[in-house]
């Protein structure tokens, strides 16, 4: 299960699949684009880490921090969501969607 906070501060519970991108889970309930579908050169997948799953996610790769350093709304928190993998030690990750993603 994946707790997204959408554009207009609504909450949502939405199940997740084992496997796929945290991108592909909220782009398949209908809350996100994913233009390059996970190529990590679109950054329409833009999402902030609620706490306490910051430090529980492993870190940005290099791709991902350069075209996170670009966007005029990165936060600390941010992370492109094509580049996390849910799998079952996500169970209950909490997200916002980013205002301009
Ligand atoms: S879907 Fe394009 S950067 Fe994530």
């Amino acid at each position: 299960m994946i707790y997204l906070t959408d554009r207009n501060g609504e909450k949502h519970s939405l199940d997740a699949v084992e496997g796929w991108r945290v991108m592909e889970i909220i782009r398949e309930h209908g809350f996100m684009q994913g233009i390059c579908d996970g190529l990590c050169e679109c950054a329409t997948c833009h999402v902030y880490v609620d706490e306490p799953w910051v430090e529980k996610l492993y870190p940005a790769q290099d791709q991902e921090v350069d075209l996170l350093d670009e966007l005029p709304d990165y936060e600390e928190s941010s992370r492109l969501s094509c580049q996390i993998i849910y799998d079952e030690t996500l169970d209950g990750l909490s997200l916002t969607i980013a205002e301009a993603a």
